[in-house]
C-alpha cells in the first residue's frame, strides 16, 4: 500500500529530515580519531530528544541502538561501539527520527582523517549516484528508473558493486513503507510515481564484490570480501518536474569542511 502525502504533510516530513541532517551535522562538527561510535549514538540521541523528537530505529524489529554506524568494510545496520574510530576509517551515520508523527531516515558517510584515492572515489561516485536517481524521482518514472540510474552510475560506469540484499523504501508514518527502492534494476520497470510520494533513496556500493553478509549479531551487514562500502541516503519528495529532497546534505558539508579531522567529499550540484 502506497501513501501519498499531503502539502501538509510533506512540510512535516521536511521537518523531521530536517532534523536527522541537523544531528548528522552535528555530528561532522565533533567527530575525529579516538571517538567511539557509541559516543556518537549517544550525541545523536540527545540531540533528537532535545527537540521532542524520538529516534526511530531503537528497538525496531528488536534493533538495540539509536543509530547505525557502519565502518569500513559494514556496509549497514553496524552497531555502536567502544572501538576508537582510527584515522583513516570510513563511517556511515544513519539516523532515523519521529518527529510529530512522521519520520525521517538518512545517512551520510565520513572520511575520518586521510582515505586512498580509491576509497574517495568510492565515496564521490556513491554520493553522486544518489542524485542521479533523485533526479529521476518525478510524475510518470518508474521506481526501475530510479534503480537503473544507480547501477548505471557504480556498476556498469565504476565497476563498483551494489548491494542487492538491502533497498531504499516509502517513508511517512512508517520508517519502511511501499514501495521498495531497490540499487539495481531496469529503466520502465516497477511503480509508476505520482506527486507526493516520499522515498528513502539509499545506495549502498562496495569497493569490490557485490555480495554481503550479516555478522553473528544478527544486524551487522558486511562486504563477503572485507573491501570498504559506503552509503548516503537522502529523503525526496516526488514532484512533476524536480524532485524535492527533504534532506540537507549542505549543512553536513559545511561542518564536514571545516573540521580538519575530516576528509569532506565533493559537493555534487542538484
Ligand atoms: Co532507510
Amino acid at each position: 500500500m502506497i501513501y501519498y502525502k499531503t502539502n501538509a504533510e510533506i512540510e512535516l516530513m521536511k521537518a523531521a529530515a530536517m532534523l536527522v541532517s541537523y544531528t548528522l551535522a552535528e555530528v561532522a562538527k565533533v567527530l575525529k580519531p579516538g571517538m567511539l561510535t557509541l559516543d556518537i549514538d549517544k550525541l545523536c540521541a540527545e540531540i533528537v530528544q532535545d527537540h521532542k523528537a524520538k529516534t526511530s530505529f531503537l528497538g525496531y524489529h528488536g534493533y538495540p541502538h539509536n543509530i547505525c554506524a557502519s565502518v569500513n568494510d559494514v556496509v549497514v545496520h553496524g552497531f555502536p561501539n567502544n572501538n576508537p574510530i582510527q584515522e583513516g576509517d570510513i563511517v556511515s551515520i544513519d539516523l532515523g527520527v519521529i518527529l510529530n508523527g512522521w519520520h525521517g531516515d538518512h545517512a551520510y558517510t565520513f572520511a575520518v582523517g586521510e582515505i586512498s584515492e580509491e576509497e574517495k572515489r568510492l565515496i564521490h561516485i556513491t554520493k553522486e549516484s544518489l542524485y542521479k536517481g533523485i533526479e529521476k524521482a518525478t510524475v510518470n518514472n518508474r521506481i526501475g528508473d530510479i534503480s537503473y540510474a544507480i547501477q548505471e552510475h557504480t556498476e556498469f560506469k565504476n565497476k563498483f558493486g551494489v548491494v542487492r540484499e538491502l533497498v531504499g523504501h516509502g517513508l511517512g508514518k512508517s520508517l519502511h513503507e511501499d514501495p521498495q527502492v531497490p540499487n539495481y534494476g531496469r529503466r520502465g520497470t516497477g511503480t509508476k510515481m505520482k506527486e507526493n510520494l516520499v522515498l528513502a533513496i539509499e545506495p549502498m556500493i562496495n569497493m569490490g564484490t557485490k555480495d554481503v553478509f550479516t555478522a553473528e549479531d544478527g544486524w551487522t551487514v558486511k562486504t563477503a570480501d572485507g573491501k570498504p562500502s559506503v552509503h548516503f541516503e537522502h529523503d525526496v519528495c516526488v514532484k512533476k518536474d524536480k524532485a524535492l529532497i527533504l534532506s540537507d546534505f549542505s549543512i553536513i558539508e559545511k561542518a564536514e569542511r571545516n573540521n580538519k579531522n575530516l576528509t569532506a567529499s565533493p559537493i555534487i550540484n542538484f
